[in-house]
């Protein structure tokens, strides 16, 4: 079963999310796909009450890195997850170059998001300089490595790896499905050296950055990705409807 992980982004009050998700959710087929929506926060309780008896996943697009207390405007994993969340996104490259998220940050955000019983969705993938300078697996390895540190093999199962080069979120371009299983590979290399064979084989890989309607039957040819991270996308229900219709 293909994997579908929807990034809303700064996008959509509650009321325009509760009309997107009455569309969306009477025409889509959730049972053959596995569905993740990551909602604003001020959309998480609108998303809790539609999707709850759907087989459906309701997803959060970040978490702080401490626990609680004096951190003003900060949401906490516990919040998160007694909000009805069950996936956050970790190192968009969004937030990583907008609001500066290093390893140690992520990492920190990583530990936090499994002690509230969260999974998480952590976000790689190399600028096109360092594609150009052929350094993208020294930057996989580098983010997988930092935000990964001190985990324990069995909690990668709570962990989805999300290939996003930075040059093709948003940008309307797209790596080749080669190129990606090319960086697919070398992200299962990096989990292998680290935890085991096993665990390499068993994490899952979505690949994000521009995904559409028009791409996704080629970008659904590569053999070891488990799905897709869409952003752009996903805001027209129809345009996520077929897309969710080709994937399968
Ligand atoms: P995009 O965004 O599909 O608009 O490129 C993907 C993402 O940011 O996760």
């Amino acid at each position: 079963m293909k994997t579908l992980i929807a990034n809303f982004k700064m996008n959509m009050t509650p009321t325009q999310t509760k009309d997107y998700l009455i569309t969306f959710l009477s025409r889509v087929d959730s049972e053959k796909l596995d569905l993740t929506l990551c909602l604003p926060y001020t959309s998480l309780f609108i998303g809790d009450f539609w999707c709850a008896d759907k087989n459906i996943r309701l997803g959060a697009q970040n978490l702080s890195d401490e626990e609680e207390g004096r951190n003003t405007g900060e949401i906490s994993g516990a919040m998160l997850k007694d909000s009805g969340v069950d996936y956050v996104i970790v190192g968009h490259s969004e937030r990583r170059k907008r609001f500066k998220e290093d390893g140690k940050s992520i990492n920190r955000k990583i530990k936090i998001g499994l002690k509230n019983g969260l999974g998480l969705i952590l976000c790689v993938g190399e600028s096109l300089a360092e594609r150009n300078t052929l350094k993208t697996y020294e930057v996989l390895k580098e983010q997988i490595e930092s935000a990964l540190k001190g985990l324990y093999e069995n909690e990668l199962e709570r962990i989805i790896i999300a290939y996003e080069p930075v040059w093709a979120v948003g940008s309307g371009k797209t790596p080749s499905p080669k190129e990606i299983e090319e960086a697919v590979k070398e992200i299962k290399k990096v989990v292998c050296d680290d935890f085991s064979l096993g665990a390499s084989e068993s994490i899952r890989i979505v690949y994000g950055g521009s995904v559409d309607s028009k791409n996704i039957k080629q970008l659904n040819s590569c053999k070891n990705i488990n799905g897709f991270l869409i952003g752009q996308a996903c805001l027209d229900p129809n345009e996520f409807l077929k897309i969710c219709s080709l994937v399968r």
